[in-house]
C-alpha cells in the first residue's frame, strides 16, 4: 500500500518538473454535487442543534443538548458559521445570523477575553461576512442596514480590544477583562497569539479608513520580524515561542509549526498575498522560515521513510513530535508555492499533506490524533529524551503506521482537510477530493451524536472511545467549509492556482478580500537574498 503511495508522490513531482519552467497546467476542477450536498446537510444538522439548544450562547453540547459560553457568550458558533453559510448559499441560516449580529453586546462579558481567539473567530468572521456581502455576494441581502451593522460591530469589538496593545513594547497582552476593558496582567505572550492578528486588524483599518488598528498589530508583529536576542531565532526564520511584553525580547528558543507558534508562520505569506506592496518583508521572512524548515526540519520516520513530517525544536535540538494543529503546514507550503511560483514549496506541501493523511488512514476510526511522535535516526542519534524509540505497547503500531500516538483525542479540528483543500486547488488531482471525502465520512460516522457533532477521546478505538460533549465553533467555520469547498463549484472565494485569488483565508477559514480586490499578477521575488 505505501509503496504505491510513494510511486504516486514521485510521479506527482515529475509532473511538476516536466511543466517547468512554465507554470503547471491550470488544474481542471470537478464538482461532486452529491458530496457537497452531504456536507451542506451536516452543516444544517449542526446548525439546527445549535439553534435549538444553544443559541445565542457560544457552543452546543450535543450529547446533553446543553450549551457553553466558552468564548465570552457573544454567540461564537453563529458568528463562526456565517461565512460558511454564505459560501454554501444557505440563506435561511444567513438571515438568522444577520438578524442576530446587531444584538451582540460586545461591551460586556463576565469572563476573560482572549485577544487571539476573539480576533480569529469573531473579528475574522465579521470581516469575512462583510467582504463577501459587499463583494461577490453584493445584492443578495436587501437589508443594507444589516450589512453595515456587521462592520459597525467589528469596529466596536476592536475598539474594546485595543487596550491589549497598551504595553511598554506594544506587544499585546493576550488576556483582557471588560467592563471596563483592561489587561489581564500577563508578562509574556506567544508568537501565534501575537502574530495572528495582523490580517484581521489591517483589514479592519482598510475597511474603516482608520489606520490605528493595523498599526497596532503591525507594531506587535515587528518584534517577530526582527527577533531579539539571538536565543529567539535558533534557525534562520524559525523562532522561539514567547516574547516579554515589557521589552519585546524573546524569552526562549523553543518552537515548531504546532500550537502556540503555528499561525505566526501561516500569516507571513498570507499578508503578502493580502497586499504585496505593503508586506514584502513578511514574504521574505516566510521564505526564510520555509527554507530553514526544508534544510533543518524535514524528517522521515525510521519505519516509514516514505512519510514526511516537520520536527519541532528546543533551541537547536530537534524533537520528532507533531500534532493535528501542525497539519495546516502542508496547505501553507502549497499556498506559498503558488503565490511565489516556487514548485519546491508545493512539492514539500504535498508531501506534508500525505504525511498527515497517514495519521488518519492508520487509526481505527480513520481520523488522525491530536498529537503524535516518531523516531528519526538520520537527523539525530537515539536519545531517551529527544529521540526515543516508541513505548513497547506502540511498537507494532509504529512499525506499520510510521508514528505513535501521544494524545488520541480529536476535537473537530480542520487542519488535515484544510491541507487536502489546498492540495486539490493547486493540482486538481481528484485523489485529494477522495481523501477529504474519506475524512468527512469518518468524522460524520464517529463524531455525529445527539443534536450535533462532538469531539472524541480516542481516535484509535472503534467509535472514538467516548464523547467530550462539545461542538467547537470552528467545526462550522473550518471543517464544514473546507469539506464543502473541495467538492463545490468554482467561485470567487475559492483558492486559485493561477494568481487570480480574490480572497485569503484567515486561520479560522474566514475568507478575507485582498486589499486590491485581486492578486496582482506574478509575485515579485526581487530583493530576496
Ligand atoms: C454583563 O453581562 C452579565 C451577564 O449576562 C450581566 O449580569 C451584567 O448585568 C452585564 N453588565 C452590563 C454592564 O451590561
Ligand atoms: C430582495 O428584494 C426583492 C425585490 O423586493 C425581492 O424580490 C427578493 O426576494 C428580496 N431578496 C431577499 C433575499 O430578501
Ligand atoms: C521582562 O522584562 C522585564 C524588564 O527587563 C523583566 O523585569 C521581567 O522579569 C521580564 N519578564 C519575563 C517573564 O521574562
Ligand atoms: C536554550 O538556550 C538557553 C540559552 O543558552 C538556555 O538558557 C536554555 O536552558 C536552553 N533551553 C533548552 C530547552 O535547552
Ligand atoms: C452522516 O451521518 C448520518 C447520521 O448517521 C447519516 O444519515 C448520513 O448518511 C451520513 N453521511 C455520510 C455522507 O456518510
Amino acid at each position: 500500500m505505501y509503496v504505491l503511495g510513494l510511486g504516486g508522490l514521485i510521479l506527482g513531482v515529475l509532473d511538476f518538473v516536466a511543466a517547468a519552467p512554465h507554470r503547471p497546467r491550470a488544474p481542471q476542477y470537478v464538482v461532486n454535487q452529491d458530496r457537497a450536498d452531504a456536507v451542506k446537510q451536516a452543516f444544517q444538522t449542526s446548525w439546527d442543534g445549535y439553534y435549538l439548544y444553544a443559541f445565542p450562547h457560544d457552543s452546543l453540547r450535543p450529547v446533553s443538548d446543553g450549551y457553553a459560553d466558552d468564548r465570552n457568550g457573544w454567540g461564537a458558533s453563529a458568528v463562526d458559521a456565517l461565512s460558511t453559510a454564505l459560501v454554501m448559499g444557505n440563506w435561511p441560516v444567513v438571515r438568522q445570523i444577520l438578524e442576530f449580529i446587531p444584538e451582540i453586546n460586545f461591551d460586556n462579558t463576565t469572563t476573560e477575553v482572549s485577544l487571539f481567539e476573539t480576533t480569529i473567530r469573531y473579528l475574522g468572521g465579521l470581516l469575512s461576512a462583510y467582504d463577501l456581502l459587499t463583494g461577490p455576494l453584493d445584492g443578495q441581502i436587501n437589508e443594507t442596514v444589516q450589512v453595515e451593522a456587521i462592520l459597525k460591530q467589528a469596529k466596536r469589538l476592536a475598539d474594546n480590544l485595543k487596550v491589549a496593545f497598551d504595553t511598554p513594547s506594544g506587544v499585546p497582552d493576550n488576556g483582557l477583562f471588560f467592563n471596563p476593558p483592561r489587561k489581564s496582567g500577563s508578562t509574556t505572550n506567544g508568537i501565534a497569539t501575537i502574530g495572528t492578528l495582523v490580517l484581521e486588524w489591517t483589514r479592519l483599518s482598510d475597511l474603516t479608513d482608520d489606520v490605528e488598528y493595523g498599526r497596532l498589530a503591525q507594531k506587535a508583529e515587528s518584534y517577530l520580524l526582527h527577533p531579539q536576542p539571538p536565543l529567539g531565532e535558533p534557525f534562520p526564520g524559525l523562532l522561539g515561542s514567547d516574547v516579554n511584553l515589557t521589552t519585546g525580547l524573546f524569552v526562549n528558543g523553543n518552537g515548531g509549526w504546532g500550537g502556540g507558534t503555528d499561525s505566526f508562520y501561516e500569516y507571513l505569506i498570507k499578508m503578502f498575498l493580502y497586499d504585496p506592496d505593503r508586506f514584502g518583508e513578511y514574504r521574505d521572512r516566510w521564505i526564510t522560515a520555509a527554507d530553514s524548515s526544508i534544510k533543518y526540519l524535514v524528517s522521515h520516520p525510521t519505519t516509514r521513510p516514505d512519510l514526511t513530517f516537520l520536527a519541532m525544536w528546543r533551541n537547536q535540538t530537534l524533537h520528532f513530535v507533531s500534532e493535528h494543529l501542525a497539519c495546516f503546514n502542508g496547505g501553507n507550503f502549497i499556498l506559498g508555492g503558488l503565490v511565489l511560483d516556487e514548485p519546491s514549496y508545493i512539492e514539500l506541501g504535498l508531501a506534508l499533506t500525505e504525511g498527515c493523511r497517514a495519521t488518519y488512514s492508520s487509526t481505527a476510526t480513520k481520523i488522525g490524533p491530536e498529537a503524535f511522535r516518531w523516531q528519526d535516526l538520520s537527523r539525530a542519534p537515539e536519545d531517551v529524551t529527544h529521540n526515543p524509540p516508541p513505548p513497547a505497547g506502540q511498537q507494532r503500531f509504529y512499525d506499520v503506521a510510521g508514528f505513535w500516538i501521544t494524545n488520541g483525542g480529536y476535537v473537530l479540528r480542520p487542519e488535515v482537510i484544510e491541507s487536502y483543500y489546498y492540495a486539490y486547488r493547486a493540482t486538481g488531482d481528484p485523489k485529494y477530493q477522495e481523501w477529504a471525502w474519506e475524512a468527512f465520512v469518518a468524522v460524520n460516522e464517529t463524531c455525529r451524536i445527539g443534536s450535533g457533532y462532538s469531539g472524541v477521546r480516542d481516535v484509535n478505538q472503534q467509535g472514538g472511545g467516548g464523547f467530550f460533549d462539545f461542538q467547537e465553533s470552528f467545526w462550522f467555520a473550518e471543517v464544514l467549509k473546507y469539506s464543502y469547498l473541495i467538492h463545490a463549484e468554482d467561485a470567487p472565494w475559492q483558492v486559485k492556482s493561477d494568481h487570480t485569488n480574490q480572497f485569503v483565508y484567515n486561520t479560522e477559514a474566514h475568507p478575507v478580500r485582498l486589499a486590491k480586490g485581486r492578486e496582482g499578477g506574478r509575485a515579485r521575488r526581487s530583493g530576496i537574498v
